[in-house]
């Protein structure tokens, strides 16, 4: 009977459980709650009351951010932090039928994420407020809940500005879930589970379980845990009767054993799934699973990280939450492509930088296989610069909650390795910031005792006013931004604080900052933006970069780099630009020059990259330097078929293995001790041609000049997404001549029309100055390249996109939507 219930609640409330996995008995559900809002972007008098009139309201699918639907306007008051996009205040209104309500039966909401200072209400009922736009939070709505119509109201107040240092969005931007349970069930982010010992014939799990009986009188019960491996196969079980008393919560301890475990690792990110059972009898009263991994990780002072015996070295980038043109509210089809493109990279960590991410992004990382530094805070109890309303205004109050939030929430990810309490906060260099790392680290340690707390500090060895010594003692790793920031450390790095704390271990939190924009050539440094790294000059690219990676990839004490940033985001610029451009791959998902530095220094397998374009009409006979990314031994260019010569690089050279100038491998003249290459070669039209050799093998890169844009190319990373209003497909758009060479410097203007079942959720083109909106169904190409995002709604069918631009052969692509 309850079952039919819920499957007629589910049917009445119209949408999609995500909970339900086959053989686990429906005693929970979890009912994503994003179809069908209500919305106004303005602050209306009384629209939580529950016969508030919404019908002319706009009717939209969560998740949803309004400030990227918006204008760029130079005078906006979110300014050049927040990318000129507007903010303000919206509500949020949604209806939701229960066809009855059993008694003793537990209903939450859970909200992802919602930017900023919201408030909610059941009925008329006001449930909370909640500031901070970034963690997770819930309400019971279990005593204002009825039979039949519910409504839900959401009042998001993003007014007061500014109050972030990048690009935020506005609104309900993450999922909604609603959680309808018995009177006995799990707590919300109830399980906690770590695996104290492991090795490869067997791994300890031990599981902390928190129960709450919502029942007056105390109940016995049993709680049964299952341990399935991928293929489901259950492999440990524990069962452990349990005494609840009312209204309480209690916590349970049990520990299993899984024999010939599945390494969670970076190359195979093998997963588990806890199966928790709560039963009466044989009657079982609720039902929760919980994805983790079996892995083993440590920090060593001298011999940085291992995960599970085995070292490796943090090849980290920084990310913020936006994803270019679909703002804040980015479906995880979006992240997956960005992530994988960076495991392509050789990228194996993220720090999310400066906040807690998406629970899907985690997902995606433990399923992904990166290792991820967990942000909790921008600002603690110090204001930071110009930021009138950000963090340090709620701390006080809410920092314990919001830290609580990300910790019960992100602990069981296997992806999790480190936290992170804060970004560059200038409680590092006053004298009470000490008491407040304290506090926090407090908490990360009680919490969660596995995982080291970093903080990431700027002002190390700032000359006014360096961060205070017993701030720095207080974390379990020392994190460096900007490491070659002062002075002699622009070449020293952490040697200096190595020889005065041998027993500190290092990371690099943040570091480099070298951006650029993609296909964008000059041989003039850019002087109106002077930070180190900011050159624009592609001959100068990387080289602080590459600097930095030959330090930290032979000292074994640095745990690892995290660079700033691994994709571009919006906000933090200055009129003419709305985005930061310091990512090596911009903001449509296109990887820029210095994506294939880290490339050549990341991975293995042979690969070679050479810039500039070749399209220099006008400069036939001047020199244009040309410079190639590689980690072959060799790397030859060739124009129009006329060698250059073979360069290899000096790094990381080779000492002798056997007697004097006897070598392990084979003995390769180096030419530099860049990690990058480079000719001068007089400019004539054709095809530059690299080609590198690697122990026998041979690959090559080709640049060609090209004719003028004859044509546009269309090509979706996916041609099958799911009918649900959430998946996409991300159509790259290329400007190609009539032998089908992409254009470099084209900038055509490409007019979209979408048929079918799909929208089109945002087009962009990767240029920070270019201020067309990011829905607008207009976009000029960038150096050759453009992109359309179309997304499925929930009906089946196909989606037809056609791109359209004077002068050009227009291009046609399907979709294929599907339930
Ligand atoms: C860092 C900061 C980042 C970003 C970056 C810009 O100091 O942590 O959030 O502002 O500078 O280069």
């Amino acid at each position: 009977m309850k079952k039919i219930l819920i499957i007629l609640i589910l049917f009445l409330i119209q949408m999609p459980s995500k909970s339900a996995r086959p053989g686990v008995p429906e005693t929970r559900q979890r009912v994503l709650m994003d179809y069908n809002w209500k919305f106004i972007q303005s602050d209306i008098k009384e629209a939580e009351k529950p016969d508030f009139d919404d019908t002319k309201w706009r009717t939209l699918n969560l998740p949803h951010d309004w400030s990227i639907e918006g204008e760029f306007k130079e005078d906006a008051i979110t300014k050049g932090p927040g990318g000129y996009l507007p903010t303000g205040i919206g509500w949020y209104r949604k209806r939701f039928n229960l066809p009855s309500v059993d008694k003793g039966q537990q209903f939450w909401i859970e909200f992802d994420g919602v930017y900023m200072n919201s408030d909610v209400w059941i009925n008329g009922h006001h449930l909370g407020k909640h500031p901070y736009g970034y963690t997770s939070f819930y309400y019971d709505l279990t005593s204002f809940i009825k039979k039949g119509g519910n409504i839900i109201a959401v009042r998001v107040d993003n007014s007061l500005q500014p109050n972030s240092r990048w690009y935020s969005g506005s609104g309900i931007y993450r999922h909604v879930w609603l959680n309808i349970a018995g009177p006995v069930h799990i707590a919300q982010w109830g399980t906690y589970i770590t695996t104290p010992e492991v090795n490869s014939s067997s791994a300890t799990i031990s599981v902390r379980t928190s129960i709450e009986n919502h029942n007056q009188g105390a109940k016995n019960m049993i709680l049964r845990s299952v341990i399935k491996n991928e293929s489901g196969k259950e492999v440990a079980t524990a069962e452990t009767p349990v005494l609840l008393t009312s209204s309480e919560k209690t916590d349970v301890e049990q520990t299993l054993s899984v024999a010939s475990p599945s390494l969670w690792s970076i190359d195979t990110p093998s997963l588990y799934t806890l199966q928790s059972f709560v039963l009466e009898g044989t009657k079982v009263n609720d039902t929760y699973s919980t994805i983790f991994g079996i892995r083993k990780i440590e920090f060593d002072k001298d011999k940085g990280f291992f995960l599970n015996g085995t070292h490796i070295k943090m090849n980290g980038v920084c990310l913020h939450h936006d994803a270019g043109c679909l703002g804040s509210a980015v479906p995880e089809q979006a992240w997956a492509r960005r992530l994988q493109l960076l495991k392509e990279m050789g990228c194996n960590a993220i720090r999310t930088s400066h906040n807690p991410p998406a629970p899907e992004f985690l997902d995606l990382c433990d399923k992904m296989g990166f290792l991820v530094m967990d942000e909790i805070f921008d600002e603690w109890v110090e204001k930071k610069g110009q930021v009138g309303f950000s963090y340090h205004i709620y701390f006080e109050e809410w920092w314990k909650s919001d830290l609580l939030s990300m910790i019960h929430r992100d602990r069981n990810h296997p992806s999790v390795v480190i936290w992170s309490a804060g970004n560059e906060v200038p409680d590092q260099v006053v004298e009470t910031g000490s008491e407040v790392m304290r506090k926090l680290s407090e908490i990360f340690h009680k919490e969660d005792p596995t995982r080291p707390v970093t903080q990431a500090n700027d002002r190390i060895a700032a000359g006014d006013g360096p961060a205070k010594l017993p701030f720095l003692e207080l974390q379990d790793i020392v994190g460096y931004n900007y490491v070659d920031r002062w002075n002699e450390r622009r070449e020293l790095y952490y040697s200096a604080d190595r020889h005065d704390h041998p027993d500190w271990k290092m990371i690099g939190t943040e570091n480099v900052s070298v951006g650029g924009l993609r296909g964008q050539y000059s041989i003039a440094s850019d002087q109106s933006d002077r930070r180190p790294g900011r050159s624009r000059d592609y001959r100068l690219g990387m080289i602080q970069a590459e600097q930095l990676w030959k330090f930290t990839s032979v000292n074994d004490y640095v745990i690892g780099d995290f660079m700033w940033t691994g994709i571009d985001y919006l906000g933090e610029a200055g009129w003419p630009n709305k985005n930061s451009s310091s990512g090596v791959i911009d903001l449509c998902g296109f990887p820029k020059d210095g994506y294939y530095f880290y490339q050549s220094q990341w991975t293995k397998k042979p690969m070679v990259h050479i810039l500039p374009h070749w399209n220099w009409a006008g400069s036939e006979g001047k020199v244009i330097p040309v410079i190639a990314y590689s980690n072959c031994d060799t790397v030859e260019l060739f124009l129009n078929g006329k060698s250059f010569g073979a360069k290899s690089y000096v790094f990381p050279q080779q000492g002798h293995s056997k007697s004097w100038i006897g070598y392990a491998r084979p003995y390769v003249a180096p030419t530099t001790s860049d990690l990058h290459l480079s000719w001068d070669v007089p400019y004539e039209p054709g095809t530059l041609k690299a080609v590198g050799r690697k122990n026998g093998k041979i690959i090559s890169e080709e640049v060609r000049t090209t004719s003028k844009p004859a044509a546009i190319r269309l090509s979706a990373d996916k041609k099958n997404i799911n009918a649900d209003a959430h998946d996409i497909a991300n159509v790259k758009v290329e400007i190609v001549d009539e032998n089908g060479f992409v254009v470099p410097t084209a900038s055509n203007t490409i007019d979209f029309k979408i048929e079918g079942e799909g929208i089109l959720l945002g087009t962009d083109n990767g240029n920070p100055q270019d201020k067309t909106q990011m829905k607008s169904k207009q976009r000029n190409a960038f150096n050759g390249l453009a992109i359309a995002v179309v997304q499925s709604t929930e009906k089946s069918g196909n989606i037809r996109l056609t791109a359209v631009s004077e002068g050009l052969k227009d291009a046609v692509i399907q979709v294929v939507s599907q339930k």
